[in-house]
């Protein structure tokens, strides 16, 4: 999978969410399990970044280096930060974006990262004068070779489709939180398949407990002998998507690499993407 600008991005991230003092672990037993794409986001409440960081210098004692993983972060706005902001969080926004990517990189032992993400814009109408400046000052880190990808999470179509329309740099990645009774969040994967943008969808599993219960889904795990995570997946890897992981379970980090071993048939693909419609 490649974004609109040739930067080669992995097919499945371990997210890093809620995982708290087991972070370290936990990105350790991912990346031995074959994981090499970790999410995070400097936003104290949900995320321990310096957790991720952490793993970061024992999996390089072990040989995996830098270079061998692809590294995810966010910029969280005062708003998400819930009291506890990384950064000053009277200064500027430009100057808050600068010192929480500054802190992301202390955090992570690194120099660059990956992808440098918008947790999610100001407001849920449209963007704001807040969103442009954010977007401005991650389009610089962009531009200063800090981060090798740009983009924008929590978005709505509408938003996404004025930021492609007026930003200097368009988002090469977007990450949604993806549920079946839109169509697998339809509207916003049909613009970023119009604009060549990679589109991540997290709670692929915690956002479609009816998907997995359902017998027809069911069906499909046993004609390709895996279990109905598996099918989910693989159904999000087909229509295009790089599906988000957040298991904490060894076994299931196996299982949910494993979905690219087998092949859903169209009618299947059809059967899970229009299930909760
Ligand atoms: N941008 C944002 O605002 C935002 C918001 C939320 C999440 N995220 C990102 O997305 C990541 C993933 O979040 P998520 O909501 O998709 O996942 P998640 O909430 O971490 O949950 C995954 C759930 O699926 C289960 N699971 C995973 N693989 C399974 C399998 N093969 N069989 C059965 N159960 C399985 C896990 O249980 P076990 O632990 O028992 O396997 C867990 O309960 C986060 O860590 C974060 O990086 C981003």
């Amino acid at each position: 999978m490649k974004t609109y600008d040739g930067v080669e991005l992995p097919s499945f991230l371990y997210g890093t969410a809620w995982k708290k003092d087991a972070t370290k672990d936990l990105v350790i037993q991912a990346v031995d399990a074959g994981f090499t794409a970790i999410d995070t986001a400097n936003q104290l409440v949900h995320y321990s970044e310096a957790g991720v960081g952490d793993a970061l210098l024992t999996l390089a004692k072990k040989g995996v280096t830098r270079d061998k993983l692809f590294l995810q972060t966010k910029f969280t706005s005062v708003g998400g930060q819930r009291g506890n902001t990384p950064y000053d969080a009277n200064a500027s926004i430009t100057a808050q974006v600068q010192q929480s990517f500054e802190s992301s990189l202390k955090h992570l032992h690194t120099d660059r990262v990956d992808s440098y993400v918008l947790h999610g814009p100001y407001y849920r109408g449209g963007l704001g004068p807040e969103d442009w400046e954010v977007w401005a000052a991650i389009e610089e880190l962009h531009r200063a070779k800090k981060t090798r990808i740009i983009g924008i999470s929590n978005v709505s179509a509408h938003q996404l489709a004025e930021l492609c329309a007026k930003a200097k740099t368009k988002p090469m990645v977007v990450q949604n939180r993806c549920y079946a009774v839109t169509g697998w969040d339809h509207e916003v994967r049909a613009i970023c398949a119009e604009h060549r943008i990679v589109y991540q969808g997290f709670s692929l599993l915690t956002a479609n407990p009816e998907v997995l219960g359902d017998p027809r889904c069911h069906a499909i795990a046993k004609r390709v002998g895996a279990g109905p995570a598996q099918v989910v997946f693989r159904f999000a890897q087909q229509v295009g998507m790089l599906p988000l992981t957040g298991t904490t379970n060894p076994q299931h980090m196996k299982d949910d690499l494993a979905s690219d071993r087998f092949t859903l048939t169209p009618e299947e693909l059809e059967t899970v993407g229009s299930m909760l419609l």
